[in-house]
C-alpha cells in the first residue's frame, strides 16, 4: 500500500457515480472518506468537478456499457478542462484493465478492486504528471493462492458518514473475494479470492460505527456465510462473529448478505434465531430451479438441497423472510427448466426476488463452454413473466399485514419525501421510511426525529413492495449522550 506524502489540493472538487452492489457501495464510502481527509469536496454536479470518478460493475454488460457511454460524454470536458482527473475503480478496472484506455484514452487512472488505498496518490500523480496509470491485481491464474490474493488488498480505513444510505445504517465488510466459480460470473475474477477479515478488526469497527450513531450494520461478503477465521488456534464463523458483535451498545439490528445455500448451517440459524438483535430476513438466491441447469451453472446444488435448506430455515427460524436472485434465458434453459424457476417461486414464496436476463461474461467458463441460445426477446419475456408472478406473490404476502402492527426500525424521509425535496423543510411531519425484522419495507407519516429509533406502526395498504400505515408508538427523543430513544 502506498503511504499518501502528497499534499491535499486546493479545494478539489470530487464527483463519484457508483453502480452495482453493496460492495460498491461501501468501498465508494471508504474512498471518499479517504479523499475528503485530503481536502476534496464531495459535489453532486459533474460539470463542477476536477477529480471524476466511477465505481463499476462487471456482472452484466449492461452496466459495463453504462459507464463506457458515461466516460465517452467526458471525452470533451476533458480537452476543455485538461486539469480534470478521470478515474475508474472497481470490478470493471479489474476485468478490462488497459483496454479502458484504449476506448477511452481520455481515462488518467484505473484502479481495480484490490488497489483502492492507492486511489488519492494515484489521482495526485495523474494531476501532476498526466500519465495513464493502471493499478490492479493478479488474475486467478497468475500465481499461487497466496500471490493472488495477496494482491488483493482488503481496504477497510476511513469511514464516511455523509455516504451511507442513511446516518443510522452502514455496511461492514467481513471479507473479499469469492470462490465458487458459479460458470457465468465474473465476481472470483474481479474480486479475487475468498479472505476473510479478522474478527477482531470487525468487531473494532462495530463500535466504532455504533459511536458515530448506527444502529443496523450489514455484514457484506460474496459469499457472507462462508465466513470462517481462524483466531488464536480457534476456527471463528459467522455464526461466532454474529454472537461476538451482537451486544455491541447501540447497535439495534444485524443483517449479512448475500449467502450462499450450502453454506447455510444450523449453527447459524441457531444464531439468528437465539440473537435479537439478527433480522429475520435471508438472501439466499436460488439463480434456477431446475436441476439441469444449476448443473450448468456450477451451483453445487440441486433443487432439493436448496428445499432441504428452506426447511430448516422454517423449522428454526419461522416467519424468516427469504428472497431470491434468478438468472432467465441461461444457455440451455428450456421452456420446461423455465418453468421449473416459476414453480420454485409458487412453493417458498420469496419474499422478493432480483430477476437477471443471462449476460455472457467474457472470462468465464460460460462465455466459453455455452452458445449465449436464447434470444434476446425471449430473455426479456421470461423476465417479465417471473417478475409479474414475483410481484404477485409479494403483494399477496404483504396483503398478509393489513390490520396488524408491525415493530421498524425508522431509516428517515421515504424516496418520495426526498424526491419532493423534503430534506430541507421545517415541517416536522414527514413520510417516512423503515423496515421490519423481516425486512419489509414500511412507510408512514410521522415525525422526523423518530429516524434512527424502533417504532411501532400499525399496517393499513400494501404494495408487492411496500407496506403502508401509520405510527401508533408515542413519538421518541434521542438521549443525547446514550443516543437510546427516550419517550416523551
Ligand atoms: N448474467 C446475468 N446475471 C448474472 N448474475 C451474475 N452473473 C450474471 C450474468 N453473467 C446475477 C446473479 C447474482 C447477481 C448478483 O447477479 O443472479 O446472484
Ligand atoms: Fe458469483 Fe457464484 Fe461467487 Fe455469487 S457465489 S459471487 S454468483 S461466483
Amino acid at each position: 500500500m502506498s503511504e499518501e506524502t502528497t499534499t491535499p489540493p486546493h479545494n478539489s472538487k470530487l464527483f463519484i457515480e457508483t453502480v452495482g452492489c453493496q460492495m460498491n457501495m461501501l468501498d465508494s464510502e471508504l474512498v471518499v472518506g479517504a479523499l475528503r481527509q485530503r481536502g476534496y469536496e464531495l459535489t453532486k454536479d459533474v460539470r463542477a468537478a476536477d477529480t471524476v470518478l466511477f465505481n463499476t460493475c462487471s456482472v452484466r454488460e449492461h452496466a459495463e456499457h453504462k459507464i463506457y457511454s458515461a466516460l465517452g460524454r467526458l471525452k470533451f470536458s476533458k480537452r476543455r478542462r485538461p486539469n480534470l482527473v478521470i478515474g475508474v475503480m472497481g470490478c470493471m478496472a479489474q476485468k478490462d484493465q488497459e483496454l479502458i484506455f484504449q476506448k477511452a484514452p481520455h481515462v488518467d487512472i484505473v484502479v481495480g478492486t484490490g488497489q483502492l488505498a492507492e486511489i488519492p496518490s494515484l489521482i495526485e500523480t495523474a494531476r501532476a504528471d498526466r500519465d495513464q496509470t493502471l493499478a490492479v491485481s493478479l488474475g486467478r491464474r497468475d500465481g499461487n493462492r497466496q500471490t493472488v490474493a495477496s494482491s488483493f488488498e482488503s481496504y477497510d480505513p476511513l469511514r464516511e458518514p455523509e455516504m451511507r444510505p442513511t446516518p443510522y445504517q452502514a455496511f461492514v465488510r467481513i471479507m473479499i473475494g469469492c470462490d465458487k466459480f458459479c460458470t457465468y460470473c465474473v465476481v472470483p475474477m474481479t474480486r479475487g479470492p475468498e479472505q476473510s477479515r479478522s474478527p477482531r478488526e470487525i468487531a473494532r469497527e462495530v463500535e466504532v460505527l455504533a459511536e458515530q450513531g448506527v444502529k443496523e450494520v450489514t455484514l457484506l461478503g460474496q459469499t457472507v456465510n462462508s465466513y470462517r477465521h481462524t483466531e488464536d488456534g480457534q476456527l471463528v464463523r459467522l455464526s461466532d462473529l454474529l454472537e461476538r458483535i451482537h451486544d455491541t451498545a447501540g447497535i439495534e439490528r444485524i443483517k449479512f448478505v448475500t449467502n450462499y445455500p450450502k453454506d447455510m448451517t444450523t449453527d447459524l440459524l441457531e444464531a439468528i434465531r437465539d440473537l435479537p438483535k439478527c433480522s429475520h430476513y435471508l438472501h439466499v438466491p436460488l439463480q434456477s430451479g431446475c436441476d439441469d441447469v444449476l448443473k450448468t451453472m456450477k451451483r453445487g446444488y440441486t433443487v432439493a438441497d436448496y428445499s432441504d435448506m428452506m426447511d430448516r430455515i422454517n423449522s428454526i427460524v419461522p416467519g424468516c423472510s427469504v428472497s431470491s436472485d434468478f438468472i432467465v434465458g441461461h444457455p440451455g434453459e428450456s421452456e420446461e427448466s423455465f418453468e421449473k424457476s416459476l414453480d420454485s417461486i409458487r412453493k417458498w414464496r420469496f419474499k422478493n426476488s432480483f430477476i437477471f436476463k443471462y449476460s455472457p461474461r467474457p472470462g468465464t467458463k460460460a462465455d466459453t463452454l455455452y452458445e449465449d441460445d436464447i434470444p434476446e426477446d425471449e430473455k426479456r419475456r421470461r423476465n417479465n413473466v417471473m417478475l409479474d408472478l414475483q410481484n404477485a406473490i409479494s403483494e399477496e404476502d404483504n396483503a398478509e399485514f393489513i390490520g396488524r402492527e408491525v415493530e421498524i426500525l425508522v431509516e428517515g424521509l421515504s424516496k418520495s419525501a426526498v424526491k419532493a425535496g423534503e430534506q430541507n423543510s421545517t415541517d416536522p411531519r414527514a413520510q417516512l421510511v423503515g423496515r421490519t425484522r423481516c425486512d419489509r419495507i414500511v412507510v408512514f407519516e410521522g415525525n422526523r426525529r423518530l429516524a434512527g429509533s424502533m417504532a411501532r406502526v400499525a399496517v393499513d395498504d400494501c404494495t408487492a413492495t411496500t407496506l403502508i400505515g401509520h405510527v401508533v408508538t408515542r413519538e421518541y427523543q434521542h438521549n443525547p449522550t446514550s443516543g437510546l430513544p427516550i419517550l416523551q
